[in-house]
């Protein structure tokens, strides 16, 4: 069970009326527990179901999570046009688990049972979150439906990829509750708070020389870190780009500015984010740096082996968050210090560490990513994440292009921003 007690996503939904339509698959169970998010969030929250579904889980148990019967038949109340009443209701719908045979449904408009008709009655937001088996997930017919929504203004999320019924692994699988809300909230929301805000994103990893030929550096490619600048530009920011070394191109209406060292990166970040609101630091910046810097070739002869001494780089993140800590003790003089959003190269998802390095570099939200595997990582286009946010927020990723992923961190950092407007 995902714990997001304390998402300020969840309760962005607050006083809000949800429709949620669940179908019959496997990952119906998950819905109650959206449902409970949701309800614990403030929303009201009224579920409609497929026949399906409810041979995965009963009405009685939507109903007991939501105080409010759960319907099934579009003839349980006829003789109100339930299905039209049930759309006009709505703030927003989300349909989770959508299954291919809803999803085909919905792009052809057809209307032969409550969830359905309900769906072709809406003019709220739409979220919908599909999970099905990855065959029937990669089928042409599906992706043409899903495209077909997605360009009717559906917003789609997910599916991850991950263990699915039945042992298979493949994407296919529903996303994190947590993600569904953060999408919802993200929906809903009039303007999108990432508008006019300034960013400072670093990317890269840092190169740190030895002589004019040799450096230690690291595998990062930048691609997570460009995947966010262009997101945060998309939705409206003004960001600036701090960039070690890559063949990236520049994403459009992007400021970049290319640093090598670590040192130059502190130069450049610490200078930007003075008046920043959100800094996200997805670098990898190297822990240490040679102590001297040779600056003629060193003859290989004259190079003995392990004699390049190190010194420890200065941690940038824990700067930042430590001169937040101080500003906001001196009552949020000369202004209120930007958003930290961090990242950890780590080699498996562990939770405990995540959250120590959340906490003791003073970050707003970290996204610890796995960086051991052949899709997730340095230098592929997809990766794998636990978001932790220092308000309680957990949520898993699956597999994902990093493109998506830098979606759902946009939108974390969207619900904290206008938690932040609202205190
Ligand atoms: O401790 P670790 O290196 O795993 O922390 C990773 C996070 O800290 C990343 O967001 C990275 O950009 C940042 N960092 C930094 N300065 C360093 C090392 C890491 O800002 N010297």
């Amino acid at each position: 069970m995902v714990g997001f007690a304390q998402d300020f996503a969840a309760k962005e939904l607050s006083g809000r009326h949800v429709l949620l339509g669940v179908s019959g698959g496997i990952a119906a169970y998950k819905a109650a527990a959206l449902a409970r998010e949701l309800v614990k969030g403030g929303a009201t929250v009224q579920v409609v179901l497929t026949p399906g579904a409810t041979q995965f889980v009963g009405a009685a148990t939507f109903a007991g999570l939501t105080g409010r019967p759960a319907h099934t038949g579009i003839f349980d109340e006829a003789h109100a046009i339930h299905h039209v009443r049930l759309a006009r209701e709505a703030d927003i719908a989300v349909f989770a688990p959508a299954t291919a045979n809803l999803i085909a449904k919905f792009a052809a408009g057809l209307a032969d049972d409550l969830v359905s008709s309900t769906f072709t009655c809406l003019t709220c937001p739409v979220v919908v979150a599909p999970a099905m088996h990855t065959e029937m997930w990669s089928h042409t017919a599906t992706q043409d439906n899903i495209a077909t929504l997605a360009r009717r203004g559906v917003l789609v999320v997910g599916p991850d990829e991950g263990e699915l019924a039945g042992g298979d692994v493949g994407p296919g699988r529903l996303v994190d509750p947590a993600t569904i809300v953060a999408a919802m909230a993200a929906a809903l929301r009039p303007s999108r708070p990432l508008a006019g805000q300034r960013v400072v994103v670093t990317a890269g990893g840092t190169r740190e020389p030895i002589d004019p030929v040799r450096y230690i550096g690291n595998r990062s490619s930048g691609k997570m870190g460009y995947a966010l600048a262009a997101e945060c530009s998309r939705r409206g920011a003004r960001v600036e780009l701090v960039s070690g070394p890559t063949w990236l191109p520049e994403p459009a209406g992007v400021s970049t500015h290319s640093v090598e060292t670590a040192l130059q990166m502190r130069d450049a970040v610490l200078e930007l984010a003075v008046d920043a609101d959100v800094v996200i630091k997805a670098a990898a910046v190297a822990d240490f740096r040679p102590t001297v810097y040779h600056r003629q070739k060193i003859r290989k002869e004259h190079l003995e082996l392990g004699s390049v001494e190190l010194e420890r780089n200065p941690d940038i993140l824990a700067e930042l968050g430590a001169d937040r800590r101080r500003r906001q003790s001196e009552g949020a003089i000369p202004g209120p210090a930007p958003l930290l959003v961090g990242f950890a190269a780590e080699t498996d998802l562990e939770e405990e560490r995540g959250r120590d390095k959340l906490h003791r570099k003073g970050m707003d939200l970290i996204v610890v990513n796995r960086v051991d595997m052949a899709d997730a990582g340095f230098n592929v286009d997809t990766n794998r994440a636990l978001l932790l946010g220092a308000d309680g927020l957990r949520a898993e990723v699956g597999l994902t292009t990093k493109a998506e992923l830098a979606g759902v961190v946009c939108d974390q950092i969207e619900a904290l921003l206008v938690q932040r407007q609202q205190s």
